[in-house]
């Protein structure tokens, strides 16, 4: 395992506390294994950029630590909140079968207040690949609180590559030396972000590659041996720039991306937009006459004006002849031929005769062949004034959280908490508003939805607890007949994806997954400004067996909050308790062995 910066941490899985929490939350004990971690997020002061400010850390770690887990396996997560303003986690493309209270959203949980605690529990249920973690509120992610989460194949099933020798994590985005509140409140104002300050590989800023980077700034560096090959996982975290990444002279073998295998194509160069994950194979093969850089540049903006928003870290072997030196590598593809740039993500196909989490090949389910039961139509436009604000939308809806998360309010019966208006098509003959419109979407349904970007920029579009079909991708207005154009056949599943702009993204989704999920632009500003909805989904059958109970610990807000107990950290109660739980789980953890055997 090569050694980056990107620490490792082993999970806290004390076998009593984790009885113990299953015991007190009533959750009865599973078959699958159990990994248990505590997050603490709290403010450090780094200075990625030469600038000191103010980063949002996970266990002092910035980005975060890895939370790693296999295939089926439940996950324990409690999340200390040491900030001074309300916090959510949300685990992007960890699909949350039947759970969408752990989902982190505010549609969907109530805010953890500062100075609290929650803890988070969901199966990784039939997943494998590579996803991440990252605060959903406040435009926190702006200053981090991000960190990589891995789904491992189950020893029983092959991946479809030989064993890597190693892995590296590169977690990648653009950045402000402006903290999240001061960016929030550039937004407030009615005004763009502008252009980011950076980008950071793994928290740390650029190489010194030439005299347009000042001096003191530390950077990252991969060390690896020659021959070996490793697998690359390389995450979208930042705000919203889109990013070209490559290795000089090393070829990406893509593999993976959004947990689905691909079919394996090389590439030397690869955009990766806000949100998005991918794996590559890649081969030490060159002779270390000298290291090699890693490029993160900005992408689908000028990139003349953007050359400071490029990052840059360093790929050392250990037996390097000396540092890197001269230009920087140059993408192969040329975004002032969009037409041409689009080739790639077309590119990605999924790999059908490969299993993904279960034996069976990814390709067996003939999503082509099924009947689309509702088409969505959810187009963006260039933020707009609505009331004196600045606000984004989508089919002309700015979307406002409710304060009431939907199922709790559907399950007290809370009238007005939301609406299940969301129109299926944009209306051009209606004033944009604000409006808590959700989806009404039906079980078991195949739905197409077809993201049509009128914004000036690239976006990226992620549908919370669900993966979908990327049949089709072009420029111009999506019509009716473009389903003939459509891959029918290895459209790879994934949960994020882009859309050009003044152009259409058409994905078909099997609504299998009840809750209420968040369908939201990536772009953190947009989002911010109101860019995203909900689908509600519903078992019209409903009799408890489908989606699973709230947890024990559910938070109540909004309408509810009269029904929330304050939250004591006395540390002498707490001691107590915690004997009496330890006590009280050796106690159950004897009776679960006499009844095994
Ligand atoms: C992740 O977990 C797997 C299986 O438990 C283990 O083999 C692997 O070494 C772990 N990876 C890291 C980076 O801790
Ligand atoms: C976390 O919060 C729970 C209440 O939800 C409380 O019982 C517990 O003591 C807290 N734990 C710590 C370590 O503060
Ligand atoms: C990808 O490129 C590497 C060289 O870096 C080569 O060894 C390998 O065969 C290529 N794989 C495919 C599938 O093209
Ligand atoms: C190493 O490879 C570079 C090109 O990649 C070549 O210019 C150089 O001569 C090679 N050096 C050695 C020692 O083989
Ligand atoms: C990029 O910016 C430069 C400097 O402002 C300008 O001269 C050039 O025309 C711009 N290029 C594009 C494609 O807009
Ligand atoms: C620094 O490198 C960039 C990218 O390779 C290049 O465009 C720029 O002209 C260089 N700047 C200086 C001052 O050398
Ligand atoms: C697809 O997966 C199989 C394993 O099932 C593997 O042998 C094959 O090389 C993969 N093909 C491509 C093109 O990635
Ligand atoms: C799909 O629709 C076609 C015609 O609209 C119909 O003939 C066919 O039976 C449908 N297939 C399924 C599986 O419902
Ligand atoms: C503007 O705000 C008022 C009062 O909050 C509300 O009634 C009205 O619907 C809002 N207008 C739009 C376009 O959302
Ligand atoms: C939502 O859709 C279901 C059918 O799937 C329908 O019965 C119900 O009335 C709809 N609810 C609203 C509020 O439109
Ligand atoms: C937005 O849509 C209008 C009308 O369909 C079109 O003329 C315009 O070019 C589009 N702009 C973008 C950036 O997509």
């Amino acid at each position: 395992m090569a050694t980056v910066s990107l620490h490792f941490s082993s999970p806290s899985s004390a076998l009593a506390s984790l009885l113990c929490f299953l015991l007190l939350s009533g959750v009865s004990f599973a078959a699958d294994p159990f990994v248990s971690y505590d997050f603490k997020l709290s403010y450090i002061t780094a200075s990625p950029l030469g600038v000191p400010q103010q980063v949002i850390a996970v266990n002092g770690q910035f980005p975060g630590p890895l939370l790693n887990a296999t295939t089926n396996y439940n996950v324990v997560v409690r999340v200390f909140n040491n900030l001074d303003e309300s916090l959510l986690l949300t685990w992007s493309g960890i699909q949350m079968r039947r759970n969408s209270w752990q989902d982190g959203v505010l549609g969907t949980n109530c805010p953890i207040p500062p100075r609290w605690n929650f803890t988070y529990q969901f199966q990784v249920k039939d997943q494998i690949g590579s996803f991440f973690y990252s605060p959903s509120l406040n435009f926190q992610r702006a200053s981090g609180g991000f960190g990589p989460i891995v789904v491992n194949n189950r020893n029983i099933i092959p991946i479809p590559f030989p064993q890597p020798d190693g892995e590296i994590i590169f977690m990648i985005g653009d950045w402000y030396t402006q903290d999240h509140k001061a960016l929030r409140k550039i937004l407030d104002s009615g005004k763009e972000l502008g252009m980011p300050d950076g980008v950071l590989i793994n928290g740390k800023g650029p190489y010194k590659y030439n005299s347009s980077v000042p001096d003191g700034i530390e950077y990252l560096t991969a060390h690896v041996d020659p021959g070996k090959t490793y697998r690359i996982r390389v995450h979208n975290v930042g705000i919203s720039t889109s990013l070209n990444f490559r290795i000089q002279n090393h070829n990406l073998l893509l593999v993976e991306t959004d947990g689905h295998y691909t079919s394996q194509t090389n590439f030397t160069d690869f955009d990766i937009h806000v949100g998005q994950s991918y794996s590559f194979l890649v081969t030490m093969d060159q002779n270390a006459t000298s290291d090699y850089y890693i490029v993160a540049s900005a992408r689908f903006v000028n990139e003349t004006v953007w050359q400071r928003v490029t990052g840059v870290g360093i790929l050392h072997y250990s037996n390097s002849n000396g540092p890197a030196s001269g230009p920087l590598p140059v993408p192969k593809t040329d975004v002032s031929a969009p037409w041409s740039a689009m080739t790639q993500p077309r590119a990605i196909r999924q790999n059908t005769s490969a299993s993904g989490a279960r034996p069976n090949p990814q390709g067996s389910f003939h999503y082509g062949q099924i009947n689309i039961t509702n088409t969505y139509i959810l187009r963006s436009l260039p933020p707009t004034m609505i009331n004196g604000s600045l606000r984004a939308t989508l089919n002309g809806i700015s979307f406002v959280h409710p304060i009431t998360p939907v199922r709790l309010a559907d399950r007290y019966k809370v009238k007005g908490a939301y609406k299940l208006d969301f129109p299926d098509r944009p209306f051009d003959s209606r004033p944009p508003r604000l409006d808590i419109s959700m989806i009404n979407a039906t079980y078991k349904g195949f739905i197409q939805v077809v993201f049509q970007n009128n914004d000036t920029k690239m976006q990226s579009f992620h549908v919370d607890g669900y993966t979908f079909f990327v049949v089709g991708m072009d420029f111009g207005v999506w019509t009716e007949d473009k389903k003939g154009s459509y891959n029918n056949y290895d459209a790879i599943s994934r949960s994020t994806i882009e859309v050009y702009p003044g152009g259409w993204t058409a994905g078909l989704i099997s609504l299998d997954n009840v809750g209420v999920w968040n369908i939201r632009v990536e772009n953190l500003d947009r989002w911010y400004l109101g860019e995203e909805t909900y689908m509600r989904i519903i078992n019209p059958e409903e009799n408890g067996q489908t989606e699973m109970d709230p947890p024990g610990n559910v938070l109540y807000c909004g309408a509810l909050r009269n029904m929330q107990k304050d939250q004591h950290h006395s540390a002498a109660t707490s001691i107590l308790n915690g004997h009496l739980k330890l006590m009280f789980s050796m106690l159950m953890a004897l009776l679960a062995l006499v009844f095994t055997f």
